[in-house]
């Protein structure tokens, strides 16, 4: 019997994430990019369509020191932090595969650039600087914001760091668009990147599938 068509959707949904999963192996998918990228909402979102834990390196590292980023970086510095980064993503890195949310300068360290690159796939979610800036506006976390006008801050950031963000194995714009789309792209992305055979699922699907 033929299959009805939103059957025959969901079947190449369903393969397109077997697929994914099965050539990722042990590997994690790391989410860089800037403050406000939308790392973590979309890391979330797609941890959970491809069936894997999702992990917050800040989440972590908060954790391991028992601390906020912020009291850490008050307390003692942002060389200290940038060392306890370091560690945690090389200790999370061990544990793929898993979808992984790096803070925003973790990959500016050539070590984790390299135990990325060893461990799993990179995917720089790259915004505009409007973008960053309408949602970083909407908290006061981030320390390296409170020193001087937010978007002086971002463009210096965006200036110095997208070269290296580019090195990333994939690039995906985060537009502001519900995350489910960009979480679309991703898996798309990653499909290609995998050479996956199953083709992605129809758009008006990918939003079921979350
Ligand atoms: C930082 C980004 C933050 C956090 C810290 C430093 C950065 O994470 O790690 O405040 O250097 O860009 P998010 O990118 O998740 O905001």
């Amino acid at each position: 019997m033929t299959p009805r068509l939103a059957d025959h959707n969901k079947d190449d949904r369903i393969a397109l994430r077997a697929e994914i999963r099965q050539l990722l192996g042990t590997r994690s998918i790391v989410l860089i990019g800037l403050m406000g990228a939308g790392k973590t909402a979309v890391g979330r979102r797609l941890a959970n369509w491809l069936g894997l834990s999702f992990t917050d390196a800040d989440g972590e590292i908060e954790a391991a020191a028992d601390q906020t980023v912020k009291e850490i970086f008050a307390e003692h510095g942002e060389a200290y932090f940038r060392e306890g980064e370091r560690k945690v993503i090389a200790r999370l890195l061990q544990a793929g595969p898993q979808v992984l949310a790096t803070g925003g300068g973790a990959y500016m360290d050539s070590e984790t650039r390299a135990t990325i690159k060893a461990n799993g796939i990179s995917v720089w979610l790259k915004a505009d600087l409007r973008v960053l800036l309408n949602r970083v506006a909407r908290r006061d976390h981030r320390p390296l914001l409170a020193v001087g006008n937010p978007e002086t801050v971002m463009k210096n950031l965006m200036a110095e760091r997208d070269p290296i963000y580019a090195e990333a194995d994939i690039t995906v714009e985060s537009r502001e668009v519900p995350h489910e789309v960009v979480v679309s792209a991703v898996v798309d992305a990653l499909g290609a990147r995998l050479g996956c055979e199953a083709k992605p699922p129809a758009p008006a699907l990918r939003r079921k599938a979350q």
